[in-house]
């Protein structure tokens, strides 16, 4: 499954990125060239990623001035976001860059294999602190299109399909198999 984190490392910067994992111990973590968590990531072993809310999540992405805080790590300075719930401090054990063709032309992503090495909860509220799956949102999405499928026209009918079809896709690369079976429960239901 693919969780979204808010990243945070050395530098006072934070991304939110998105880390598939299946036993929160080992990560993947996939970053398109252009950004500047890329820069930092060529030569940055040590990765902090925090458990947000999905409003830190959203904010993470419009500018970098957050607030922070500071730990120290082997000798080294390193942030993470005031208001995460837990951290998890993982290691890069891997790293290669893939060069990849579209439209606008050539591009890379690089691709870390990454390792946990500790977590610390940051706010203790004795609840599980899960980080955030989009498939939760887009499958309550769908049941919301889905509940009003019937009471309109012909043409908003289609683009709700569409809407569906949309967030089926996102679910199917980002979601657990019990978000694909209720996925395809609708699919049944609906046929898109
Ligand atoms: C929910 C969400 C998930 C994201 N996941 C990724 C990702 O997995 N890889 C990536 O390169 N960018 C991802 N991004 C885009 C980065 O967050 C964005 O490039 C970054 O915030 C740019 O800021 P920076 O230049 O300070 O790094 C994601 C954005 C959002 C909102």
């Amino acid at each position: 499954m693919k969780f979204e984190y808010v990243l945070t490392s050395s530098l006072l910067n934070r991304a939110p990125i998105g880390a598939k994992t299946s036993d929160f111990e080992n990560f993947i973590i996939n970053l398109f060239e252009g950004s500047h968590t890329y820069e930092m990531l060529k030569n940055e072993d040590i990765i902090i990623l925090n458990v947000c809310n999905p409003l830190i999540i959203a904010e993470s992405v419009i500018n970098d001035f957050g607030n922070y805080e500071k730990l120290e790590y082997c000798g080294k300075t390193y942030y993470y976001v005031k208001e995460a719930e837990k951290i998890v401090i993982i290691k890069v054990k891997n790293r290669k860059v893939i060069n990849f063709k579209n439209e606008y032309g050539n591009s890379n992503i690089m691709n870390l294999e990454c390792e946990k090495i500790t977590e610390k909860i940051i706010k203790s509220n004795n609840k599980e602190y899960l980080p955030f799956n989009r498939a939760d949102g887009l499958l309550v999405e769908i049941a919301v299109l889905y509940s009003r499928i019937k009471l309109v026209s012909k043409d908003e009918k289609v683009d709700m399909i569409d809407k569906i079809k949309e967030y089926g896709d996102i679910i199917k690369k980002v979601g657990s198999k019990e978000h694909i079976l209720i996925l395809n429960k609708f699919k049944e239901l609906i046929d898109f």
